[in-house]
């Protein structure tokens, strides 16, 4: 059965419009600093997304991860319009929202309204290639209604899978990854993939590049120490502006949030004061602390200091969804996709589902930027220090829906080892 879902306004949308710049600022650079909506509440891709990061990061031995939480979200999405009984009510518990004013149909149009957005903004705030796929493996007929609604709604494109064994089957999905991602260098090899008849794996790969609203000079790259699982001498960017900033003393967690390029979406960085592993600010983070941290940001003179990193993740994410209440959809026995498949009785199932990604951090300059960077940054007085040589976490929302683009954890930044005793 597929579900219509009505067209619903966004609720949080008032509150994007109460929302007015208030600070009197020396800056008298060309964009502004506006600061986006707070993240909303209801929003699925906040809720699932630190859910899932949790699970993923409970592993204290996990290093570097990227995903985004709105991808995953509009897999699952499509696949859930296409299920029924529990695998459906399951599927919808995962994606349904915090706020309890919101049903699952506000729920899902707001999933809708992030992915539109995300795309849209690409080449303006960030350089995004994504693909979402539904692959099929020996499977009865897939419904046209399902494909035809995924691929409009969820640009969720259909591949079968050949006869082969699992292996097979990996190198066809690594190879689908490869041509979205320009290559799989540095990206960990995925899971094992066990693929029975009537598996249906879902996937995203999407490579991700951030534009900063200031770029960062190739004249202020210098080598620095990253103080990460080993420490490495590694490309670091610098750049001193006005940002919104606050200091969790209490958590001793600083926050900075970065208008990206266009003020389609900004950069979250999340530091611990002092040098250490991520473990403890991982298990800090909720919806509620983060809505709280980045209400409190205020408009600060701030000099950055970023590794020019990239952060690859390959995710199967079979285990933290189970965890999640998502159970029904991997056994045969019960899963049920009849809106998938009239004939999925007793075979169509989930087989995995996959994420390719990769985050380039800080983007390289734009040739013109410069004079006028530096006419900004001479209005800059005493500068608080954002000085990122240790490891960090970061958080991508889109401006105009305040959805959760992607969330990232830099543990290690790749360069040339250095011995500990510096
Ligand atoms: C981003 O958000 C700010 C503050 O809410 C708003 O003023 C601005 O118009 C938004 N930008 C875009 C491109 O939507
Ligand atoms: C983003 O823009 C680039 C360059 O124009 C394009 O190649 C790519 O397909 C776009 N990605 C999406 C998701 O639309
Ligand atoms: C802005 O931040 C500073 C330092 O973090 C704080 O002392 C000040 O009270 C804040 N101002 C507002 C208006 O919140
Ligand atoms: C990050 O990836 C980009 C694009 O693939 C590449 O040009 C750049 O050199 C990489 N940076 C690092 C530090 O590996």
């Amino acid at each position: 059965m597929l579900p219509r879902l009505p067209v619903c306004t966004l609720m949080f949308l008032p509150v994007l419009l109460a929302q007015g710049s208030t600070a009197d600022s020396p800056d008298k650079s060309p964009p502004p600093i506006s600061r986006p909506p707070p993240p909303p509440p209801g929003d699925p891709s906040w809720t699932l997304g630190l859910r899932l990061y949790q699970a993923l990061r409970s592993d204290s031995s996990s290093v570097n991860t990227v995903f985004s939480p709105v991808l995953v979200a509009s897999l699952l999405g499509a696949v859930g319009r296409g299920s029924a009984g529990t695998t459906a009510s399951q599927l919808q518990e995962l994606l349904k929202s915090s706020a309890p004013s919101k049903t699952v149909t506000q729920a899902g149009e707001v999933l809708l309204e992030s992915l539109k957005s995300f795309t849209a903004s690409n080449g303006s705030s960030f350089h995004l290639h994504v693909s979402s796929a539904v692959f099929s493996k020996e499977t009865p007929a897939i419904s046209q209604v399902f494909l035809k609604d995924a691929q409009g709604k969820f640009k969720l494109q259909h591949h079968p899978l050949g006869k082969g064994d699992g292996e097979a089957d990996l190198k066809q999905l690594r190879a689908w990854a490869e041509a979205v991602l320009g290559g799989l260098e540095g990206a960990p090899s995925a899971a094992k993939i066990q693929a029975k008849a009537g598996a249906l794996i879902l996937a995203n790969a999407f490579r991700f590049k951030g534009l900063w609203e200031r770029e960062f000079s190739e004249e202020s790259t210098d080598r620095r120490t990253f103080l990460g699982k080993k420490y490495t001498k590694v490309a670091m960017v610098h750049r001193a502006g006005l940002y919104h900033f606050h200091e969790d003393v209490e958590n001793m967690v600083q926050v900075v949030e970065a208008p990206l390029w266009g003020n389609k979406a900004s950069m979250v960085l999340l530091m611990p004061f002092h040098v250490e592993g991520l473990q403890r600010l991982d298990k800090l983070l909720s919806v509620e602390l983060l809505s709280k941290w980045l209400d409190k940001t205020n408009k600060t003179s701030l000099s950055i200091s970023l590794p020019k990193a990239n952060i690859t993740s390959t995710l199967s994410l079979q285990e933290e969804l189970s965890a999640l209440g998502l159970t029904d959809a991997w056994d045969q026995k019960v899963a049920d996709f009849s809106g998938v498949s009239v004939k999925s009785k007793g075979k169509l199932h989930l087989g995995a589902v996959l994420q390719w990604a990769s985050l380039e951090l800080a983007a390289q300059a734009g040739k013109e930027e410069g004079k006028q960077q530096q006419e900004v940054e001479e209005q800059i007085q005493k500068p608080k220090l954002f000085y990122a040589d240790h490891p960090f976490v970061i958080l991508v929302r889109d401006n105009a829906t305040g959805s959760l683009l992607l969330m990232a954890a830099l543990d290690h930044a790749e360069g040339e080892a250095l011995h500990d005793e510096l």
